[in-house]
């Protein structure tokens, strides 16, 4: 077999062969087929797309390609959760103790932000002394002893997907729905998950900005676990504005911590209830989703949820006096409450923009290797459809100077749009999928 008569087969439209897919990955991965045949690949890929089956192919060989973890003896059926990343996203953080609370055990390994779209890590990295890097035996312990971990990649989970991934960056390809399916499939699937809970982002601060877009991968995801023999369900949720109130590691942990504490944001409580119900369903915790949500529910309003996210911030080495109070937490030494210069309702918060600015403020990363601030933030006040006064409070900036503030604050009044007529609010979810 030649790499090139792969690439020439894929240029002509043709179906490829498992045979085919897994020479490539496998070949890509040991440094034998060079970056400008994988480039070459990636883009006949890109242009004449890949059917259910070849996408499943490459998902699987990508999986394979390093460590697959089996939990089989560990736990009794493997859940995970995975979010196609958004702004103001925190749900891992009050999803995963709540359903380990009701007795479905969740290993997750999540990765960082990158862009305007936060990351899982950075936000529990706010805490003193959490641990992102735990080995695979350290992470399969803690999922047997305390049936809750939140962790990073280990490195040698789906090593292909890394290096493509690097590859498709700065060549044209990460916009490909064959290659954003098998790249997120196949790192589920090497971490061992049986059954998985993907949650669609649509919309202006989300990768995926259409609702066609959107379904067109949930499709495709849906598609790969069943041919790979695993369970899924896909949520299509909003991302056209911020999730929640608070955008920026720090302020989206206190968050996270006041939702487990039942007082945090009504929409970002309500996107955990349903995205926890759907894991204790798929989970087979729960015989319908009106017991799924029932158990979810019980577990916050009885403490048993923030109990678990305390315990799991105390074993991997955090500082449990910083979620006990999170005043303790970083903070940011200029913060200014930025009041509403107009009357009407809102009509948009621009999603990307808020997370492009909480960028600026120094919360996310350009380069992979910048370091990020986690004192520093925004907590939106308002959201689309809420009727707004002169001077009511639209959003607070927590920043590490004066001239970041107010280049954040021009930001942020331009990404509030208005109308002197009332507007709907935007739906939490669109679709289910699965
Ligand atoms: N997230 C991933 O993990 N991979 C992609 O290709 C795109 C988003």
């Amino acid at each position: 077999m030649k790499a090139v008569d792969i690439i020439i087969n894929k240029r002509d439209k043709h179906q490829l062969s498992r045979e085919e897919i897994e020479f490539f990955v496998d070949g890509y991965t040991r440094g034998e087929i060079p970056d400008y045949q994988a480039s070459a690949w990636a883009m006949a890929v890109t242009l004449n797309g890949m059917s259910e089956q070849e996408t499943t192919d490459l998902t699987m060989a990508m999986a394979h390609s390093g460590e697959v973890l089996n939990l089989d003896g560990v736990v009794p059926l493997a859940v995970d959760k995975h979010s196609t990343g958004g702004v103001g996203d925190k749900t891992t953080l009050v999803v995963e103790p709540t359903v380990a609370a009701c007795g479905l055990p969740v290993g997750k390994m999540s990765g960082r932000g990158l862009g305007f779209s936060g990351g899982t890590l950075d936000k529990m990295e706010s805490i003193s002394g959490f641990r992102t890097n735990l080995s695979t035996e350290e992470f399969i312990e803690q999922l047997r002893t305390e049936g809750l971990v939140l962790t990073g990649q280990t490195a040698d989970l789906a090593p292909a997907d890394g290096k493509f991934y690097a590859l498709r960056d700065v060549t044209g390809t990460v916009p490909s729905t064959p290659l954003i399916a098998s790249s997120i499939m196949s790192k589920k699937i090497a971490g061992g998950a049986q059954a998985i809970v993907l949650d669609v982002k649509v919309g202006l601060g989300a990768f995926m900005a259409t609702l066609e877009e959107g379904t067109e991968l949930a499709r495709l995801m849906a598609a790969i676990a069943r041919l790979s023999g695993r369970k899924a369900v896909c949520l299509l949720s909003d991302m056209n504005q911020p999730l929640g109130h608070a955008v920026g590691n720090a302020l989206e942990v206190r968050e996270a911590i006041d939702t487990l504490h039942l007082r945090g944001p009504r929409d970002f409580y309500e996107h955990c209830m349903e995205v926890a119900s759907q894991m204790l369903l798929l989970g087979e915790k729960a015989g319908s989703l009106d017991e799924a949500r029932y158990l979810a529910e019980s577990a916050l309003k009885d403490g048993r949820a923030w109990k678990k996210f305390r315990r799991l911030v105390d074993v991997q080495g955090g500082d449990v006096s910083q979620v006990d109070d999170p005043s303790l937490l970083p903070g940011a030494p200029f913060v200014e409450v930025i009041n509403s210069p107009m009357y009407g309702w809102l009509k948009a918060i621009d999603a990307r923009e808020v997370g492009e600015a909480s960028v600026d403020l120094g919360a996310g990363r350009v380069r992979k290797d910048d370091t990020i601030d986690p004192g520093v933030g925004i907590i939106i006040h308002r959201k689309v459809g809420d009727r707004v006064g002169i001077g009511d409070p639209l959003f607070t900036i927590h920043a590490n100077s004066k001239d970041k503030l107010a280049q954040a604050k021009d930001r942020l009044l331009a990404a509030h749009l208005w109308s002197d007529q009332p507007c709907p609010r935007l739906p939490l979810f669109y679709d289910v999928i699965g």
